[in-house]
C-alpha cells in the first residue's frame, strides 16, 4: 500500500513538473508573447535590443560585405560570398521596421531611414546579380551612407560611424576601396 502511495506521489510530481515546464497558457496565440512589449503579436517579437541587433547582425554582415569587395570577385564562389553578405543585410534590415525599444522607432522618420537603407542594399543586390564590380562598389558606398544617416538622426550624442573604408587614391583616380 505504501509503495502505491509513493508511486502515485511521484507520478503527481512528474505531471506537475511537465505541466509547468510546458508552454502554458494553452492559447497558442499567447505562447511566446512578451508582456513588456506592446508590439508583440504572439508570433513575431523583438528578442534582442537594437544595440545587439547592430552588433550581432548588422556589423558582422557589413564587415563580410566590405571584405568580399576588397578586390574584384573572381568566379562564382567569390560572387556568391558578396551575394550572401548583401542579402543578409537586406533581410535583416526588415527587422528595423518592428523595433520597439525606443519611442523614436515608431516615428515616420525611423521608418523612412530604414526604408532608404533597404532600398539601397537592394540596389547593391541588383548590381551583384549583374556581376558588375564597379557598380556594386559604388552602390555599396552609397548604402553605407544610409547606415550613417540613421545613426546621425538618432544617435545624437555620439553617432556610430560606419566606414566603407574608402582610401583616397592619387587625385584623378577618384575614391577606391582600401
Ligand atoms: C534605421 C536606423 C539604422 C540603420 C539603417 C542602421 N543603424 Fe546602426 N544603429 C542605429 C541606432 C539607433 C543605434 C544606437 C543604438 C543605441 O545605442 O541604443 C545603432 C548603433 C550601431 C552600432 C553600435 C552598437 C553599439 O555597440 O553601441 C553599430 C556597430 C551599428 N549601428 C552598425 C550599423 C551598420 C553597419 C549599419 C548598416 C549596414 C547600420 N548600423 C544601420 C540605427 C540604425
Amino acid at each position: 500500500m505504501r509503495r502505491i502511495i509513493l508511486v502515485v506521489a511521484i507520478a503527481c510530481v512528474i505531471v506537475t513538473a511537465i505541466f509547468f515546464s510546458s508552454n502554458y497558457p494553452a492559447d497558442p496565440a499567447m505562447a511566446g508573447s512578451n508582456p513588456d512589449s506592446n508590439e508583440s503579436t504572439g508570433v513575431e517579437k523583438q528578442v534582442i535590443d537594437n544595440v545587439e541587433l547592430m552588433e550581432l547582425l548588422f556589423d558582422p554582415y557589413y564587415v563580410d560585405l566590405r571584405n568580399s569587395l576588397k578586390t574584384p570577385p573572381e568566379g562564382r564562389k567569390e560572387w556568391r560570398r558578396v551575394y550572401i553578405a548583401t542579402y543578409r543585410l537586406a533581410e535583416v534590415t526588415n527587422l528595423l521596421f518592428s523595433r520597439d525599444g525606443e519611442d523614436y522607432m515608431k516615428t515616420p522618420e525611423w521608418k523612412a531611414l530604414a526604408l532608404e537603407s533597404r532600398n539601397a542594399i537592394e540596389e547593391v543586390g541588383e548590381a551583384v546579380r549583374k556581376l558588375d564590380y564597379d557598380l556594386t562598389k559604388s552602390r555599396y558606398i552609397a548604402y553605407i551612407e544610409t547606415c550613417n544617416n540613421c545613426h546621425s538622426a538618432f544617435e545624437l550624442e555620439e553617432p556610430t560611424v560606419v566606414d566603407p573604408f574608402i582610401v583616397p587614391k592619387p587625385q584623378e583616380d577618384g575614391p577606391t576601396l582600401f
